[in-house]
């Protein structure tokens, strides 16, 4: 956290020191700064040798296998993300060294069946990493790492995913439904890239979720600026640059303006929030409980503006990239489109309704949402934790204390030791065929445990009746010339994935 600091006393010592050879032994300019700037060097000579010889030898994460460069220097995996494909590096790394890989001086990547439950699970005593404090002192519910605090926040918000206020966020969400399947069949069969228009979609609910308004971007067929504004602002998060690096970045004026006049814009609609009432309470309804008539102030405030960019943030790319990816699959095996036709077909109302209560434990439809999420995990790289001070076991291998670990869900989920025939879309693993998956709690695309994803049941419920809607409606099909490889190969992982062009064409089905 004091990185910058660090940087202004080593210049205010240097200055001083320069003086003072100026001063007390009445050395010109130019020897002063000779002799002030070897002393800085040896220093630093000192400082970043012991530091080479502690991690190359002596460090407690010497056992574990990993490149020569990650064990030096955390900045040796930064150097590797060029392409910002930290999934496939971590794939590969785990390919070459196994489950446990040292990815930087204190770091492990570990892809152990059994290491989501110990690292991530109800019981375990890990912590949130440091990569928390990115944004202090901005926090929300997500970046707050002191657990009892975060335990407190997290009991109001699970409030705002009750089975009534779900029932509310699915009539507030079909009307984005409506105005996706209008866009789409405006298309007229030409080509839609899906990655775009699932990410108006996801914004435009999530924006009227949060502040009972939308970002109006299905309707403008573009994306609103302060999302623009966003996505380029996470684009350094890429890197996975230590957060101490991360953290003098943002200091550095001008660097970090996109992402802060986003969360400034969100602050300004969340202030309109406040002053209005909404007819169908919306997920901000239950965060503005507390305080009824009442204006937050203070801290008060300041939990609520983090959270409402948390809304915005955490619920849209995620949701977007989960629809792109269903549709992925499911054009590649139409096969499976029949099936989930066959299956949600009873339960379409008179009206053509697709209620959300009528198809959420459809065995097939879940079992496709499953098998995606296990080999498109939106949140596909890191969630870093911070082991406790004793350190923890995992299957009989002892991970020292105070460590940086996390497990990479899509690394996980293309590991046989965690499922059999990793590689193949099965969604029968899922309901009929449960040999298939070898430790059940490995699959983790929400996180979980305390610090697990609270809005997996609104996130469910769009992915599933979005997708219901959009084949009862349309055959879904690649576009001429689509196969879908610039969807693998141009998806650049900034914490969430954003996913590369997917091209497909949507023709109405006949009644
Ligand atoms: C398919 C869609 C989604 C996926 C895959 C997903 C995944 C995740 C993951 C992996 C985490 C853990 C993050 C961490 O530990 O740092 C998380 C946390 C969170 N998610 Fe989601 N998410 C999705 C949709 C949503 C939606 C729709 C919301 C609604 C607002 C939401 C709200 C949150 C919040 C508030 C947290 C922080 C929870 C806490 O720290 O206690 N997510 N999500």
């Amino acid at each position: 956290m004091y990185g910058v600091r660090y940087v202004h006393t080593f210049f205010v010592l240097y200055a001083f020191t320069v003086a003072a050879f100026m001063v007390s032994d009445g050395e010109p300019i130019r020897n002063a700064l000779i002799q002030a700037t070897s002393i800085a060097a040896c220093f630093f000579g000192g400082l970043y040798s012991s530091l080479l010889v502690y991690r190359l030898f002596f460090h407690p994460l010497n056992k574990f296998s990993g490149p020569l460069g990650a064990r030096v220097s955390s900045f040796w995996l930064s150097l590797q993300l060029r392409n910002a494909d930290s999934h496939k590096k971590l794939l590969k790394l785990h390919e070459e060294h196994g489950d446990f890989v040292r990815v930087g001086s204190s770091d492990l990547s570990i892809v152990h069946p059994k290491a989501v439950e110990a690292i991530y699970g109800l019981g375990t005593k890990c912590i949130k990493g440091d990569w928390y404090d990115l944004t202090l002192p901005m926090v929300s519910l997500q970046t707050t790492r002191h657990k009892a605090t975060h335990d407190r926040r997290r009991r109001l918000w699970s409030t705002a995913f009750s089975d009534k206020a779900l029932k509310g966020y699915e009539e507030r969400i079909s009307r984005y439904q409506q105005r996706l399947i209008a866009q789409v069949s405006s298309f007229g069969g030409q080509p839609v890239n899906v990655t775009t228009w699932f990410n108006l979609y996801s914004f435009d609910v999530m924006g009227d979720l949060a502040f009972g308004s939308s970002f109006n971007m299905l309707e403008t067929r573009s994306e609103h600026w302060a999302i623009k504004l966003l996505n380029e602002g996470v684009e350094p998060l890429s890197f996975m640059f230590p957060t101490w690096f991360f953290r003098m970045l943002v200091n550095i004026p001008g660097l970090a303006t996109d992402w802060w006049r986003f969360i400034g814009y969100c602050w300004q609609k969340l202030d309109e929030r406040m002053s209005t009432k909404v007819d169908i309470p919306d997920v901000m309804s239950a965060l503005l409980a507390p305080w009824k008539d009442k204006r937050p102030e203070g801290g008060d405030l300041e939990i609520l503006q983090g959270d409402s960019q948390l809304i915005v943030v955490a619920g849209s790319d995620t949701t977007a990239a989960t629809l792109t990816t269903v549709m992925y699959e499911l054009a590649r095996r139409p096969d499976h489109i029949s099936r989930l036709r066959e299956e949600i077909l009873p339960y379409v109302t008179k009206t053509g309704e697709i209620p959300h209560q009528r198809i959420q434990y459809l065995d097939h439809l879940n079992g496709v949402i499953n098998e995606t999420l296990r080999l498109h995990p939106p949140v596909p790289s890191s969630l870093q934790r911070k082991t406790p001070t004793e350190g923890i076991e995992i299957d009989g291998v002892y991970i020292p204390g105070n460590m940086t670990v996390f497990c990479p869900q899509y690394v996980i989920g293309r590991n046989e030791d965690v499922y059999q025939n990793a590689r193949a879309f099965i969604p029968e693993r899922w309901y009929s065929r449960p040999e298939m998956i070898k430790e059940k709690k490995a699959f983790a695309p929400f996180s979980t445990g305390s610090y697990g994803c609270i809005g997996r049941p609104l996130a469910l419920l769009n992915v599933r009746t979005t997708i219901a809607k959009l084949i009862m409606e349309f055959d879904v099909s690649f576009a001429p010339g689509e196969d879908g490889m610039m969807l693998e190969a141009n998806t650049r992982v900034h914490f969430t994935a954003g996913l590369g062009e997917l091209n497909l064409v949507f023709k109405r089905r006949q009644p």
